[in-house]
């Protein structure tokens, strides 16, 4: 049984959850590992959503909490919350889109691969869950290092036969968000008016900002382009060691995730032309996954962008990303396989 807040199963409430047994129109929309740094303004965001008709969250702690919380928001969601694994299954179940920010995050000094050990685990038991309960969902995962648990989720899915490439995407909305906004505080101009492509994986040098394609179209002096490279690329870093410990990105990650769940959102209603960047399983390099451009439709990621013309820095950055890439997939893949 889902946790709900103590009034809402209260006799004195006419149609307690009316508009979920109504099927209002909407999404049902799962969050795994809800009350974390991320999990919890994630909720919060996407409690604020219209697209969103049933908000499930579900964490191994602290979730009847957050639920309580969030649910006293008058948005229209329908907030319910699930704690510890034998509620899993229930948290997944009738779910169109699972948010996967669950996992420990980095400390100073740490690479997102030392996260590996711990979050591997952690994103197999939950995509074994959601094969088993809601097999057609869109999956949008968060958990680092995601160049590793994007194919560790795939490998999953295959073993449960119910594997759809449109439908898992790695979140590297964080890397399109932060590149936005330092080229537009190079440039002068608003960040929202900027939109630049990154391409290739969500960790250090696999994080590759195609500078050549920014639109409005602009050009940089090599001095420019050496610093926002570098400051796109530690951008996780940089939050690692301005919280000193307390964790890596939360508020700007969860920002990010909601801006890339509506438009996953948009795309399932079938809006046309919702184009981000994400890491999916790709034909774009000889690699099996890689971030470009997806054009994001009833079905997922419905087509996979090429890269684009590149300029020698990039292609120079592209076979770095390439190397290490490669080997963060290969990790994945073997942790399930074995
Ligand atoms: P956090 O430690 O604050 O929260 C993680 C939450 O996951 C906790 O509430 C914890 O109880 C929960 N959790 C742990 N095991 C679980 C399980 N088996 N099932 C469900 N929930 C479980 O960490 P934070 O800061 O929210 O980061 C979460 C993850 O997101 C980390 O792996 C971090 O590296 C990653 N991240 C990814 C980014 C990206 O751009 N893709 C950016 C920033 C962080």
């Amino acid at each position: 049984h889902p946790i709900k807040p103590q009034m809402a199963e209260h006799p004195i409430l006419r149609q307690a959850d009316c508009r979920a047994k109504g099927g209002a129109p909407g999404f049902k929309v799962a969050i795994l590992g809800a009350a974390g740094g991320i999990g919890q303004p994630l909720a919060m965001l996407m409690k604020m959503n219209p697209l969103v008709s049933v908000l499930h969250l579900y964490d191994v702690v602290n979730a009847p909490g957050v639920t309580a919380d969030i649910s006293h928001m008058d948005t229209g969601a329908v907030v319910r919350g699930f704690l510890g694994q034998p509620q899993l299954e229930n948290a997944l179940t009738g779910m169109d889109l699972v948010i996967i920010p669950a996992g420990v995050p980095r400390k100073p000094g740490m690479t997102r691969d030392d996260l590996f050990k711990i979050n591997a685990g952690i994103v197999k038991t939950l995509c074994e869950g959601i094969a088993k309960c809601c097999p057609n969902a869109v999956v949008n995962l968060i958990s680092n290092p995601v160049n590793s648990t994007v194919p560790i989720a795939a490998e999953v899915f295959k073993k449960a036969g119910t594997y759809d490439p449109k439908k898992l995407l790695g979140v590297t909305m964080l890397d399109v968000v932060r590149a936005n906004t330092f080229v537009a505080e190079v440039l002068g101009l608003d960040p929202r008016e900027v939109n630049v492509p990154v391409v290739g994986g969500h960790a250090g040098v696999t994080i590759l900002p195609l500078l050549s394609q920014v639109k409005p179209p602009c050009s940089f002096t090599p001095d420019e382009i050496e610093y926002l490279t570098k400051r796109i690329q530690d951008g996780g870093t940089e939050v690692v060691q301005a919280k000193a410990g307390a964790g890596s990105a939360t508020l700007s990650m969860a920002y990010a995730a909601v801006k890339f769940a509506d438009a996953c959102l948009r795309g399932l209603r079938g809006d046309a032309g919702i184009v981000e960047c994400a890491f999916v399983a790709s034909q774009v390099t000889e690699l099996p996954f890689f971030a470009t451009k997806v054009r994001l439709g009833r079905a997922g990621a419905e087509e996979v962008y090429q890269l684009g013309p590149l300029n020698e820095y990039e292609r120079v950055g592209l076979e770095k990303a390439k190397e290490e890439l490669e080997a963060s997939i290969q990790k994945g893949v073997s942790f399930i396989r074995k």
